[in-house]
């Protein structure tokens, strides 16, 4: 199959606050983005990878292959969706404008393949999709001095993850079109969103957090010694 898997990983880790991006940093002996890499290229359906790094990456470690599916890298950008365009831009050819393409943090380490698969099933009977959840806790408005102004409801709502996965060619333009626009876009489905699609939301494991702050690593860290894949 031609389905490949963007990983945007040329962030700088600020709430971490490491010595390095978080993506290099330790977690369960090896760097954060080996665990993101390795299971994505143990998914059956993911042909190969596409890592953007940071413009001044000193610590990628290289990876040209894994599971006998290539690893590509690109030069990220600003902001998340800079990096995500850019390495939409560098996939090969062979990737067509309406195949179907992945978009996963390498902050994610702990993505179930199970889930993948789903969104994979369910997204592609669409335009694509995205992994997430429905919120759990009560959400409050706050006010500016931090007290709660009033309760939001919660129905309806949903925490967006990663993967995200679209078709190449209406993902590359609701991009572009965003950042035309000067619309700054947390993630794909809000540009796609944008651009007048609906985006499937397909319900994933909790499992799946994105490691942000240094109190994440041990968390991380037993969500992948426990995660059957
Ligand atoms: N990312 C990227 N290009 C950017 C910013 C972020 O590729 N200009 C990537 C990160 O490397 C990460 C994912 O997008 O894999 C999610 O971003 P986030 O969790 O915010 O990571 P950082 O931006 O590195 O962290 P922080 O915001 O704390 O600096
Ligand atoms: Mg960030």
């Amino acid at each position: 199959g031609s389905l490949w898997c963007v990983v945007p990983a040329a962030g700088r880790g600020t709430r971490v606050g490491g010595h390095c991006p978080k993506q290099y940093l330790p977690l369960a002996g090896r760097p954060l983005i080996e665990h993101t890499l390795e299971r994505l290229a143990a998914h059956p359906q993911i042909a190969g990878l596409l890592v953007t790094l940071g413009a001044d990456d000193a610590h990628w470690p290289g990876i040209a292959e894994l599971n006998g599916k290539p690893v590509l890298t690109a030069a990220g950008g600003a902001e998340r969706s800079d990096s995500v365009l850019a390495g939409i831009d560098a996939l090969p050819a062979a990737v067509g404008q309406n195949d179907f393409v992945l978009v996963h943090d390498a902050a994610r380490p702990c993505v179930r393949l199970d889930d993948i698969s789903r969104l994979i099933e369910r997204g592609s009977a669409r335009d694509g999709g995205l992994l997430g959840a429905p919120l759990r806790d009560t959400l409050k408005r706050a006010d500016a001095a931090g007290c709660s102004a009033r309760t939001e409801p919660r129905d309806q709502r949903w925490r967006a993850f990663t993967p995200q996965m679209f078709r190449r060619g209406q993902l590359a333009a609701a991009l572009r079109k965003a950042a035309g626009d000067g619309r700054a876009v947390s993630d794909e489905a809000m540009a796609m969103e944008l651009a007048g699609y609906a985006p499937l939301l397909v319900e994933g494991a909790e499992d799946n957090i994105k490691v942000t702050t240094a109190t994440d690593f041990p968390l991380a860290a037993y969500l992948l010694s426990r995660t059957v894949t």
